[in-house]
């Protein structure tokens, strides 16, 4: 039975069962993600490396992952421009997972299919190597994976002010965020850590207000095409763009649909 009471990330997410329900074969919906959403998710993602943030260059690029998850799908498309990654999360599990998989440990989750499906999908390359290469490289410029908190003054922890080129956030704010106000002192705090010209990338879900995992809910700030851009805005962002792709969600939860946004700090900051 599903129980009413919001549950809390580090004490009951159950990372096995969130990856199978969500992610599983890149090729088909999974139960708690529709193909069609995560190929929006997923190609916007790859547009952003590719096209959107045109100061990027190969190679050089400061990336944090903030809120990861036990989830490195969002940062295949952007190994290649990454110098270095470092890669954050609440849940102490999400942090072990991840390590696991760059271990190579008993554990680990197999990525095999989605660097295959991603660099297939979107980058038009057939190659057999280059998802095996693209993973290598990136458990290789994972630098750190450390603890987050939205809560913290400093939310990865002090030390990391004007410190990446661009800063990676994929279904968290709706989780560790309590209102669309804490979303926007959320990015204040995390454009400090970007340098002059830095960008974000955010994909998320629109409404929603929880989702579930196995019998465990976990709760979901409701957010708009609006409040995001807003949110943005008011955080100093510019050369804000907002995609919505609307479409009817699962049983799980009670989204309306995803976003991703990109934007921009001033130079000048
Ligand atoms: C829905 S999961 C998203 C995971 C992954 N990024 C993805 O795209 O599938 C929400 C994530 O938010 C993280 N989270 C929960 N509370 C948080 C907080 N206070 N600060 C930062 N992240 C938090 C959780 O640990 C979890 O990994």
């Amino acid at each position: 039975m599903i129980s009413d009471e919001m549950s809390d990330y580090d004490r009951d997410f159950d990372v096995r069962s969130y990856i199978k329900l969500s992610y599983g074969d890149p090729h088909v919906s999974s139960a708690n993600f529709k193909k069609e959403l995560r190929d929006f998710v997923l190609e916007n993602v790859h547009e952003f490396y590719a096209e959107r943030a045109p100061t990027l260059r190969s190679n050089s690029a400061r990336i944090l992952e903030f809120g990861g998850g036990p989830i490195i799908v969002y940062l295949i498309s952007a190994v290649p421009y990454a110098s270095s990654i470092v890669f954050s999360d609440y849940s102490s599990s999400c942090r072990k997972a991840v390590r696991e998989w760059i271990n190579d440990g008993p554990d680990a989750y197999d990525w095999h299919p989605y660097f295959d499906y991603v660099i297939k999908t979107f980058e038009n390359d057939e190659s057999a190597e280059t998802p095996l290469n693209r993973a290598k490289e990136m458990k290789s410029k994972i630098s750190s994976i450390i603890h987050c908190d939205v809560a913290m003054e400093n939310p990865i922890g002090k030390g990391y002010e004007k410190s990446f080129d661009v800063i990676s956030v994929s279904f968290c704010f709706e989780s560790a965020c309590k209102s669309v106000e804490d979303v926007e002192e959320t990015l204040k705090k995390l454009a400090t850590l970007l340098r002059p010209g830095g960008w974000i990338r955010i994909n998320g879900v629109l409404g929603g207000s929880y989702y579930t995992v196995n019998d465990k809910r976990f709760f979901n700030v409701t957010q708009t095409k609006e409040s995001v851009r807003n949110a943005l805005a008011k955080a100093g962002f510019a050369s804000i763009d907002v995609k919505a792709h609307v479409s009817d969600c699962p049983a799980h939860a009670d989204y309306l649909g995803m976003y991703h946004a990109s934007a921009q700090l001033s130079d000048r900051t």
